[in-house]
């Protein structure tokens, strides 16, 4: 079987079947630089230990814990974050074919992965998944082995502002799975759910779109340094349907954290390296890093395809599902004060970011096809609210961004700035429309 480009129309109905059943989840497969505008630029980088789609292999993707989908089973301490062949960073770990990319500090990337049925096909078999398909933790790192790393040691541990944990990585963003445009071409099977019609047809314009996770880069990222970005899917299942976002907890059966828990922890991992350049290094081709100029800007261009660019509303919110590690709520779940959410340290659900939200709370199976209200709630993700964190912000983290929104459909207008420590330019993400308005 030779799979193509995610894009291309080979990669049939069938095809997807039988790739399912094979190797059935997610992981980063490939990534790029995306331009002040929100446009991708370059080629294509991918991830440590790539692996060749166009050559059999057992191994795709990387499930914690290991032994598959028996109830019960746990996250324990020991189990190494990533698989075996990207523990460390060798030579071998990128090649001509599959080489690592490039930024500067402070550039945004997009880190592409297909959805393999967990947003179009919905899981009708298990309704218990969380409406936001899962969440994706990016954490980012400059120590490169990650051979003896644990995911306890990084998964609600690192923190954002870089003081969690063994404070060997922080926690640079977080994203809905279903990133609220990705889907896969419409099956000859039929499409009942109608998310691959509805996105084609209103939001793509295309057969099938991989799904992305943006992220910006850390504006005091070294030139020389490698980066290391853990991607993290978090895709448990429930004790019921309609949860919003899985929480925090990745606990089986953890009941003393609420109503809603996990039963079946199920995460898939992976890791992506970016070679830190200097902002105007020449290697990064005409577009040069976003640090190159002076006040230079982002001035995000919602017009363009859904293929060529990256998320308005990724770029513009570092921590899209709101966990205690970015600061939302309160780490210190002993004090009475805590609301309830707080204090059992679940990450929560900004309802206006999670596509299909108006599945969320439903206690049944909801019925195929889903009503247009459930579709056309897919672009009312962008009325962008996002509460600051409540507690500080380490210098050396930019700021979460402060957006505001103005009512409106599809890519909502809005703006937001971003002020960088020391010498640093104002980075500025502004829809054109707003620019007018000024910062
Ligand atoms: C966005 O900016 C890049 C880099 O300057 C440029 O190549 C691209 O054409 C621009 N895209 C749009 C839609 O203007
Ligand atoms: C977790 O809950 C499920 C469903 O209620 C149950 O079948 C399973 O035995 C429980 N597992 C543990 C480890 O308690
Ligand atoms: C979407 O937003 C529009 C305009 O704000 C509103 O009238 C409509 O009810 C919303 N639809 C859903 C499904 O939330």
């Amino acid at each position: 079987m030779r799979l193509t480009s995610p894009k291309s129309g080979l990669l049939t109905a069938a095809f997807l079947a039988l790739f399912e059943t094979a190797k059935g989840h997610s992981w980063p497969e490939s990534t790029r630089r995306i331009a002040t505008n929100g446009t991708f630029i370059g080629n294509e980088g991918f991830d440590r230990a790539h692996i060749d789609r166009e050559k059999p292999t057992e191994q795709f993707d990387y499930l914690l814990p290991p032994n598959g989908r028996a109830t019960g089973k746990l996250i324990t301490w020991d189990l190494p974050i990533v698989r075996a062949s990207q523990g460390p960073l060798m030579d071998s770990s990128y090649s001509e074919k599959f080489p690592m990319l490039k930024v500067a500090p402070g550039d945004y990337a997009a880190i592409f992965y297909l959805e393999n049925g967990h947003v179009t096909r919905a899981d009708g078999a298990n309704p218990n998944k969380p409406i936001n398909r899962g969440t994706i933790y990016l954490y980012g790192t400059y120590e490169n082995d990650l051979s003896k790393t644990t995911l306890t040691d990084v998964l609600h541990t690192w923190t954002a502002d870089g003081k969690g944990g063994n404070g060997k990585g922080r926690l640079l963003a977080t994203r809905n799975y279903d990133d609220g445009q990705c889907h896969e071409p419409i099956p000859v099977t039929g499409d009942p759910e109608g998310i691959s019609k509805f996105r084609k047809d209103e939001i793509t314009n295309s057969e099938s779109l991989r799904c992305q996770s943006d992220f910006q880069v850390p504006l005091d990222a070294k030139p020389g340094k490698v980066l290391t970005i853990l991607w993290v899917w978090d895709w448990p299942d429930m004790n019921k349907p309609g949860v919003a976002v899985p929480p925090a907890s990745f606990h089986a059966n953890s009941s003393e954290f609420g109503d809603h828990f996990v039963t079946v922890p199920e995460i898939y991992t992976g890791v992506v390296d970016y070679q830190i350049v200097d902002p105007c290094d020449d290697s990064l081709g005409e577009v040069k890093g976003p640090t190159c100029t002076k006040n230079s800007k982002f001035k995000f261009d919602p017009k363009q395809p859904a293929e060529n660019r990256a998320i308005q509303r990724q770029m513009a919110q570092p921590f899209m599902v709101k966990v205690p590690q970015a600061g939302f709520g309160d780490q210190d779940r002993s004090s009475a004060k805590l609301s309830p959410a707080a204090r059992e340290g679940r990450a929560s659900a900004d309802k206006a970011n999670i596509p299909l939200a108006a599945l969320i709370g439903k206690e049944t199976k909801p019925p195929v096809p889903f009503s247009m209200d459930i579709l056309e709630g897919q672009k009312n993700v962008t009325d962008i609210v996002a509460p600051q964190p409540t507690t500080g912000t380490e210098t050396s983290t930019p700021a979460p961004p402060k957006p505001t929104s103005e009512p409106g459909r599809g890519d909502g207008v809005f703006y937001v700035t971003v002020t960088v420590p020391k010498s640093f330019v104002t980075v500025t993400v502004a829809a054109t429309a707003t620019v007018s308005q000024g910062v």
